[in-house]
């Protein structure tokens, strides 16, 4: 079997060091391994498949002086601007974890579970965008919804974990809480949020914008229409809450023509790597404690409007670092690998 070089930029972060996982859980056939960083992590070693790499630095030579077949690009946007096409060049295929390329036109933005033909479009710059974290997992429940019964428009809240800001708000959200337990919390500066995430949820992720949305809202509008090629209507809030790894979406779903839930919980069922949990009675519903560390996306509470036949609301809980980066971008190397 064909093996493939693969080099992961942003090898020491939240996102980079889960790549690493995830290939070698799917048995991504990996020969080479090119750990990249920036000069701080240069020399430090990542382990993958019991063996030890030293992390080099990214430069402008790193892929001249490298075969590469794959890049994962997840060390953020202005990193992907500088670096992305010298990987192109060299011939590698690059797939790019950061919003910087996702509404290029001709760079394909994927979801397997929902537009798995979009990569062939590589050819195009070279370059597939792997999409927001919030987006893939309300575009891989959305998917199946909307070919079963059509969608107008959806209207989400989200309930979005610290990881998102990589390691760094992980680490100040457990800073906050053990500060917390000394009695000291008012004492937090806060760096990477807004605001104090511990014992806090804060409206406000990335930059506000002219139209009074964030970025961070207008991605999964934007990307939503782009991913599934329909331009439904998408209005978001983004919150940031205290949970270390796990996005936790509210949804409310319009549809074309009346739906129930127990048909729509039915189609979910079926639907690639979503799971549904909709038994509350007994207490089962998604949670980020259920999802973290996972590769599906979590479903329940699946129930109809109380006045509108027509509108779905449901829940939904995914691993940020798994299924809203590292298992979607492995996954698109998957589908890249098969055709290359
Ligand atoms: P480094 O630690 O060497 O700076 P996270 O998303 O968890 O914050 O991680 C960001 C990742 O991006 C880290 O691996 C970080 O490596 C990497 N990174 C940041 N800036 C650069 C850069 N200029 N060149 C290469 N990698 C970078």
């Amino acid at each position: 079997m064909k093996k493939y070089s693969v080099a992961v930029v942003g090898a020491t972060g939240a996102v980079g060091e889960e790549i690493f996982r995830v290939l070698e859980e799917l048995d991504f056939p990996v020969g080479d391994v090119l750990p990249l960083g920036s000069a701080r992590s240069a020399g430090l070693e990542i382990e993958f498949k019991g063996r030890k790499y030293k992390v080099k630095e990214l430069s402008e030579s790193t892929f001249s002086e490298h075969e590469v077949d794959i890049a994962f690009f997840s060390a953020g946007g202005s990193v992907s601007e500088k670096y992305a096409k010298f990987a192109c060049d060299s011939g590698a295929v690059v797939i790019d974890n950061t919003s910087h390329f996702r509404m290029q036109p001709d760079v394909p933005l994927v979801v397997p579970e929902c537009n798995p033909d979009d990569v062939k479009e590589w050819k195009n710059t070279g370059i597939i965008a792997n999409p927001n974290c919030s987006t893939i997992q309300m575009v891989q429940l959305l998917k199946p919804l909307n070919d079963a019964f059509g969608i107008k428009r959806v209207d989400v809240s989200t309930y979005q974990a610290a990881s998102g800001a990589g390691k760094e708000g992980m680490e100040e959200l457990v800073y906050q809480m053990q500060k917390f337990f000394e009695f000291k919390l008012d004492e937090c500066e806060p760096k990477v949020f807004a605001h104090r995430l511990a014992l806090n949820v804060i409206p406000h992720i990335d930059v506000f914008l002219d139209n009074d949305y964030t970025k961070e809202e207008m991605k999964m509008v934007n990307e939503t229409q782009k991913i599934l090629h329909k331009k439904i209507e998408v209005s978001a809030t983004c919150v940031r809450v205290p949970v270390l790894r796990s996005h936790s979406e509210a949804i409310t779903i319009h549809f074309e023509r009346e739906v129930d839930a127990a048909a729509a919980r039915e189609v979910l069922s079926k639907a690639p790597s979503v799971v549904v949990i909709d038994e509350p009675s007994k207490k089962l519903y998604p949670m980020p404690s259920i999802s973290s560390d996972t590769n599906e996306t979590y479903v329940g509470r699946i129930r109809s409007d109380n006045f509108d036949k027509k509108i779905l609301h449901l829940w939904c809980c995914a691993d940020q670092i798994r299924v809203g980066a590292a298992t979607n971008a492995v996954r698109i190397a998957q589908i890249w690998a098969g055709e290359n």
